[in-house]
């Protein structure tokens, strides 16, 4: 190859070339030990090189045998494609609230089909782009409060900003359609429905006051001249997936708060911004209107976001406390447990290509009615390392291990993550523990760059362990069972729940592990829950183009996995466009509250401008939902 050759070569295609993959990597190996752990796997051998063990036959009499069995309590449906939303006989959908709907009656009528909402009401209305969301209750009332993760410029703003605000009040638009919406809710004739002007209703958004707490609180990183004392930061941001504290309050978890700073004059040094993708210009000019997100004036700014954030739905006065003890990273949502001896535990995952999980570990216990104190402010960070033998453990990051000051630590989790080995992961995303076992699983939602490509720290991202597919473009789901049933403990045993894959138009261990088949395929698995009977409800934010590699998927879509018998079943289809983002239930468990995100075409008004919505799905024979 001479030199000519070398430069004409893509980024990716010159990492490759620098670190050439083994010509025999472990990769059939990894896969096969994987999938035949498990009974129900253990029929799938020799995926990739070896023989193919999917045909298209195969696959039809299988799917047919599924629909009636695996503890399904609904008829599994078929993929959609068009701009509606799809569920199993027997059941029922509308939507609940829609993006610039009123929370109180001031706002009644600011949402207008062709113009979307005024700034002056925008935050007295139900945010845009739902997500996580969680179900409450307080005195009797029941609450949801539910993330808004980001926004549509060029469905939000005037037409004429063209997707960019163009002035502070546009700035003010986007800021408060974002963040998190507390609202009362009440059945009505049998459906839930929106208490307006409900005491509980509330918006949580980008300027909303907060405090900090935890070993990162006021230190030098987190300082900024609004806020000298590093302690007082304003608004949460990017709120992506969600958790609830066994004592009853909500976990918003921010993502990619990265995207909203950006620089008007010079680029300061800053330790950290290359890792976490920060510098240029911010996604919505806030930078421009606002000095807060303005790295050249504000430079400490963003490190005061990217970490699990409690809100108190039932106290509409409380103050919203950032946890920087959970670390900041892209946090994708926070899944509290409890060890054998009463500690709290946090499992997250953090959304980026080549990054890590984390467990965080409280230094006190807790039982019900105990003080909370301290809980999610002293504890200990753990990454997680998964070794090809489908073992694993949690390593703690300290200052022994990483030679970083725990401030850093938190503020900088990924760089100390890297220090002590992490094992670089194809997009953690939601991250759901079985209620019925001390069991847990952690969506991985894609990575075309595995194996071909370090993350932004310089690891590499090996193909092997639960990421066994270079350039996986489909997603899988790992799960753990830690040592002796306690949460608490450091080692974990792990397999792979399910590996996406296309049976019929993919090869070898892209067509998916045996419980993808014809009838059920999905890629980019991403929000996940468990309901109180054990099963793993997934929901999907991939490519819904129904082509080539992605022909017979569909559109994103909702489905439930049997964690005993692997099975798995489609429920739910969402319009084109759309993922499908955020599930929690009525206390009764006779509804289920579902998001849909970023919808295209119309939905779900059938004209005017598409609104994400949380939706309601039901059974009409009444019983609880499944
Ligand atoms: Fe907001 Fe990783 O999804
Ligand atoms: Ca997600
Ligand atoms: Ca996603």
């Amino acid at each position: 190859m001479d030199s000519r050759d070398t430069v004409e070569l893509s980024w990716d295609e010159f990492d490759e070339l620098r670190d050439p993959r083994p010509a025999e990597s472990d990769f059939d190996r990894v896969v096969e030990r994987a999938m035949s752990r498990r009974g129900f796997l253990g029929s799938v051998l020799a995926f990739g090189s070896g023989a193919a063990v999917f045909g298209s036959g195969l696959m039809s009499s299988t799917t047919a045998a599924r629909a009636e069995t695996g503890g399904f309590k609904f008829t599994p449906i078929g993929i959609s494609t068009d701009f509606d939303v799809h569920v199993p006989e027997g059941y029922q959908w509308k939507p609940l609230v829609k993006w610039g709907q009123a929370l109180f009656s001031e706002a009644e009528g600011a949402y207008s089909p062709e113009t979307g909402v005024p700034t002056a009401m925008s935050d007295k209305v139900f945010g845009e782009n739902t997500d996580g969301m969680e179900t409450f209750e307080a005195d009797g009332h029941v609450l949801l409060a539910i993330n808004s993760e980001y926004v549509n410029p060029k469905i939000n703003l005037p037409a004429d900003s063209e997707g960019m605000p163009k002035n502070a009040e546009e700035v003010m638009l986007l800021k408060n359609m974002q963040g998190v919406t507390v609202l009362e809710i009440a059945a009505q004739d049998g459906a839930w429905e929106v208490v307006a002007d409900s005491p509980y209703n509330r918006r949580i958004t980008h300027e909303t006051q907060m405090v900090m707490d935890g070993p990162a609180a006021g230190s030098e990183l987190v300082k900024t001249n609004a806020d000298p004392e590093g302690m007082n930061p304003k608004g949460t941001m990017n709120n992506c997936g969600s958790g609830k504290t066994l004592w009853g309050t909500y976990l918003t978890c921010e993502e990619n708060f990265n995207g909203y700073f950006g620089a008007t004059g010079e680029m300061p040094e800053g330790e950290g911004y290359g890792r976490y993708g920060i510098g240029g210009e911010g996604r919505y000019a806030y930078e421009k209107f606002d000095a807060r997100y303005d790295l050249t004036q504000e430079p400490n700014e963003p490190h005061r976001h990217g970490f699990v954030t409690e809100i108190n739905p039932a106290d509409p006065e409380s103050t919203p406390v950032k946890h920087t003890a959970l670390g900041r990273f892209k946090h994708e949502n926070a899944e509290m447990v409890q060890a054998a001896d009463g500690r709290i535990v946090v499992y997250m995952g953090d959304d980026e290509r080549g990054e890590f999980m984390y467990r965080y570990v409280s230094n006190g216990t807790w039982a019900e009615g105990q003080p909370t104190d301290g809980l999610l402010s002293d504890g200990t960070l753990y990454v997680a390392k998964f070794n090809d033998d489908q073992t694993g453990e949690w390593l703690a990051l300290t200052p022994e291990t990483t030679g970083m000051p725990i401030e850093e630590i938190l503020v900088f989790s990924r760089m100390a993550g890297s220090k002590v080995g992490a094992t670089t992961m194809d997009r953690p995303e939601w991250i759901a523990a079985n209620p019925l076992k001390a069991e847990a699983y952690c969506a991985l939602t894609n990575n075309k760059n595995r194996g071909l490509k370090p993350n932004a720290g310089g690891d590499e991202t090996p193909v092997g362990g639960p990421n066994p597919r270079e350039a996986n473009n489909y997603g899988q789901i790992v799960r753990w069972q830690p040592e002796g049933g306690d949460h608490g403990a450091d080692a974990f045993a792990w397999d792979l729940f399910v590996m996406a894959g296309n049976p019929e138009a993919a090869e070898g261990a892209y067509k998916g592990s045996e419980n993808v088949t014809a009838g059920n395929m999905f890629n980019s698995p991403d929000g996940m829950a468990f309901s109180s009977d054990g099963m793993l409800w997934i929901q999907t934010d991939g490519d819904d183009s129904n082509e080539g590699e992605f022909a017979g998927m569909g559109n994103n879509q909702m489905l439930v996995g049997n964690p005993e018998t692997g099975e798995i079943a489609r429920f739910l289809t969402a319009p084109n466009g759309a993922e499908v983002t955020g599930l929690t239930w009525s206390p009764d468990g006779k509804t289920a509250f579902v998001g849909i995100q970023h919808p295209g075409g119309s939905w779900p008004d059938g004209a005017g401008k598409p609104r994400s919505a949380v939706i309601q799905v039901w059974r009409e024979d009444g019983d609880v939902i499944g």
